[in-house]
């Protein structure tokens, strides 16, 4: 985790620093584990108050808690909680609480805050911080492209991408014959995927996505669960090697657009597109995102769209921007 610990400690020093920031992390799996290596390398910042895990971890040691319990967590009294817990009510209840206490939240959970519009509302409403970076695009900065360009006057027209790295990860060894279930196996075995897969697979990962881009675009929160999704199981993986021989590439695709009537126009769909497409040169469990603007700016993006070190990356510029601002 080098480079996540790099990222933060190149920052020049700023005359108005603000207090040490006393942190719980709830979850220690693939992100959180980049998040925690590279928050010890800032004692002088951050204080690692709990860390909670769904298993006991016996074997840690030093000075941090390792907790089974969330409750017990916040009872040792954090400014910030950064959440990465899988979809679940035990992240949602966590979620609220660190709201209703005036607790700064950090999350990648893009299931959880896509569901409830109203945590961000109410955080805002008592002017503490709520943000999510990490839970749109890994690495990839799609909100806060999204958050620029509003703020600089731009109406976004519409916004296209492949969001979802797991999905795409498994497409990529379909097309090399591999099995459905052994490519699904690799994704998680590289972190990628959950232990339940279904929402990437289902496209519903993609509708959370595109719920948290249609927030931060045009102020509104489409039910994800709403959003009409292909699944990966509607296509068959012959098909996918088959179109390849063709110069052809099968992406799962996100699109949101507003219709001329202010509605939310959203779907995620399965498309064989040329494999020149900058959407179909997405490799492995990249992201790519064309964001264009009624003025008729055009942004790409490409990146890595999950794992450890973009999606941790992620997570710790949302720590930076706290910092800055000296909410701690
Ligand atoms: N992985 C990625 O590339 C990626 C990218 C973007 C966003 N995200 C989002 O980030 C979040 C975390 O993802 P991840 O890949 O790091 O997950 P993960 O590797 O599965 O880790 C989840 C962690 O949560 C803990 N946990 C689960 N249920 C719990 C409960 N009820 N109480 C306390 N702890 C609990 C687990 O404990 P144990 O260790 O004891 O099992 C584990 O430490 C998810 O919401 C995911 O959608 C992930």
């Amino acid at each position: 985790m080098a480079n996540l610990a790099a990222l933060e400690l190149d920052r020049p020093e700023t005359a108005t620093r603000p207090a040490r920031l006393r942190v719980v992390l709830l979850g220690c799996g693939t992100v959180n584990t980049g998040v925690l290596d590279a928050l010890e390398l800032m004692p002088d910042r951050i204080e690692i108050a709990a860390v909670v895990t769904r298993r006991r971890r016996p074997g840690q040691t030093g000075r941090t808690a390792w907790l089974t319990d969330i409750r017990d967590a916040f009872d040792t009294g954090p400014d910030l909680v950064i959440d990465g817990l899988p979809d679940c009510p035990a992240a949602e209840k966590a979620l609220d609480l660190a709201v209703e206490r005036g607790i700064h939240v950090i999350s990648a959970n893009k299931a959880v805050i896509a569901r409830r519009p109203d945590l961000e509302a109410r955080a805002r409403a008592k002017s503490t911080r709520f943000a999510y970076s990490a839970a749109v695009g890994g690495g990839v900065p799609v909100l806060e492209t999204v958050q620029r360009l509003t703020a600089a006057g731009e109406t976004i027209a519409s916004v296209r991408g492949v969001l979802n790295g797991t999905s795409n990860f498994v497409l990529g060894l379909l097309e090399q014959g591999v099995g459905f279930d052994q490519a699904i196996a690799a994704a998680q075995a590289a972190g990628f995927a959950e232990a339940d897969p279904s929402s990437d697979i289902d496209g519903l990962d993609a509708a959370a996505k595109l719920a948290l881009i249609a927030r931060k675009a045009y102020g509104i929160a489409p039910d994800a669960l709403a959003i009409p999704a292909d699944s990966l199981l509607s296509i068959e993986p012959g098909q996918v090697c088959g179109v390849r021989e063709n110069g052809l590439r099968y992406r799962q695709v996100a699109e949101l657009s507003r219709t001329e009537t202010g509605e939310i126009d959203a779907r995620v769909r399965l498309i064989a597109l040329p494999e020149t497409h900058p959407l179909a040169r997405t490799e492995n469990e990249e992201n790519a995102v064309e964001i264009t603007c009624e003025s008729g700016l055009k942004i790409q993006l490409h990146g890595k769209g999950a794992g450890q070190v973009p999606t941790a990356g992620s997570v710790l510029a949302d720590i930076r921007d706290l910092l800055a601002a000296g909410e701690g």
